[in-house]
């Protein structure tokens, strides 16, 4: 995946999407892939001296801005962006996303909804022709504490299979997200419209946001066991 940024940066240009890589501000993604876009941005920072202003989607992404050096900011000072870039937890045809497996989808999806393009950086494995079929996990979507048990009967009761709690692994109890809310990861049963799934649990009191990205990203570099991307 090392050389995704470049080929990104690459593959706009030539899309129109910018004169010149510089003077850009970028949305950092959550993970464990994007850890290698943004060694490689700042490496491409510092040597080529850009001018590049990063937007975080967590408090692991503002941590990572800062460690590398880069310029951190925030929507309140750059509500445009001009990319951002994420990683997902599994990506189908129509790069339909599912994202949240980290927990950072709320703010992740904010970041990506403010920027002009949006691309997914992944490896092979969530690369797949349906939902479902790769991640098994299911789709993560954040919840008002108080509300997570009428949520998740209301989700099993609409759309089938069944809505959990994430529990923490390292501490007792829920895990709870930078919003300071819960996670339901919801096992759906079969293939369904995401779209519309996507817009009617949003519809349900107490959900923050879900991990369905639908229409949002325009493109996914995935990595590949070869190392080829
Ligand atoms: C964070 O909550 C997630 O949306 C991540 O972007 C997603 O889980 C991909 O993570 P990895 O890069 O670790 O696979």
């Amino acid at each position: 995946l090392r050389d995704t940024l470049d080929r990104t940066t690459a593959s706009n240009q030539c899309a129109g999407y910018g004169a010149t890589p510089n003077n850009q501000v970028v949305g950092v993604g959550s993970g464990s892939t994007i850890v290698f876009a943004v060694d490689r941005l700042a490496e491409r920072v510092h040597q080529e001296k850009l001018n590049i202003v990063c937007v975080p989607t967590s408090f692991q992404a503002r941590q990572l801005i800062l460690q590398h050096g880069l310029t951190l900011s925030d929507l309140d000072r750059h509500p445009e962006l001009d990319v951002a870039i994420d990683g997902a937890d599994e990506v189908d045809t129509e790069l339909t996303l599912i994202k949240g497996g980290g927990g950072c989808l709320t703010q992740e999806k904010i970041v990506a909804g403010c920027s002009k393009h949006f691309v997914v950086i992944a490896d092979y494995r969530s690369n797949s022709k349906a939902l479902g079929q790769q991640w098994k996990k299911g789709v993560p979507i954040e919840v008002i504490p108080m509300a997570y048990v009428p949520v998740s009967r209301m989700i099993a009761k609409c759309f089938g299979g069944e809505a959990n709690l994430r529990m923490a692994v390292s501490k007792a109890g829920p895990v709870v997200t930078d919003n300071s809310n819960f996670i339901l990861d919801w096992k759906f049963e079969q293939a369904l419209n995401w779209k519309e799934v996507n817009t009617a649990i949003k519809m349900i009191p107490g959900v923050v946001e879900t991990g369905l990205f639908v229409s949002m990203a325009e493109r996914a570099y995935f990595g590949m066991e070869d190392g080829s991307v």
